[in-house]
């Protein structure tokens, strides 16, 4: 997060999620991962709860499911996650008690297939699964990608479903830069109160 005169620069939609995310977990916690993609966002969860904690990270790509294997292998954090190779919208067949975080990072397998993308119909049915799961102060992290094909739709739904969550049972925000014109991604925050 350095610019090249070494002060800090504004933060990324990805890396704010991994910093509100480091905040609210901690060794011993539990996480869901959402969208494993390549896996970094995985092994960051892996590393933060711990030999103690527990991650189970989804997606439906096999190459995905694959990289992510391979990244915790190498991170030697293996061990503390489940590699679940299903739609996240069926998150609640294959998790139970409370999370304490979730990431959804949303859109295409980045070097992978274009075509697999993220839909607003399961994003949303996954996110309410998600919800339901969260601990009391527990966060989730919604990155969305509105410069992507059908991005800007979903990233629509995301920010208006999420800005109708009552405020007495949740925090919502938003983050995203306001004057860049490639339409870069944008987060949102909920934490259950
Ligand atoms: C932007 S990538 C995720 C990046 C990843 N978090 C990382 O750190 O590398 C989005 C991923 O969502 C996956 N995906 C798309 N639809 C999905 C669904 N219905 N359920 C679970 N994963 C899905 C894609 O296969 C892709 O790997």
């Amino acid at each position: 997060m350095e610019s090249r005169s070494g002060k800090p620069r504004l933060p990324r939609a990805t890396e704010l999620a991994h910093r509100f995310v480091t905040e609210c977990l901690g060794p011993g916690d539990r996480a869901i991962d959402a969208t494993a993609g390549n896996g970094h966002d995985t092994l960051f969860l892996a590393e933060l709860v711990g030999p103690e904690g527990k991650v189970v990270a989804f997606d439906v790509q096999p190459e995905a499911i694959e990289a992510t294997r391979a990244r915790l292998e190498a991170g030697g954090v293996a061990d503390r996650v489940r590699l679940v190779r299903e739609c996240h919208s069926r998150l609640a067949d294959s998790i139970e008690g409370e999370w304490n975080a979730v990431m959804f990072n949303l859109g295409y397998l980045p070097g992978g297939d274009k075509a697999t993308i993220t839909r607003p119909e399961t994003t949303l049915a996954a996110m309410e699964a998600a919800l339901k799961v969260l601990a009391p102060r527990g966060r989730m992290m919604v990155v969305v990608y509105p410069g992507h094909p059908g991005g800007e739709v979903e990233a629509e739904m995301v920010e208006r479903w999420a800005a109708e969550l009552d405020q007495a049972r949740f925090s919502v925000a938003s983050y995203g830069f306001l004057n860049q014109t490639n339409s870069p991604p944008r987060l949102v925050v909920i934490e259950k109160r």
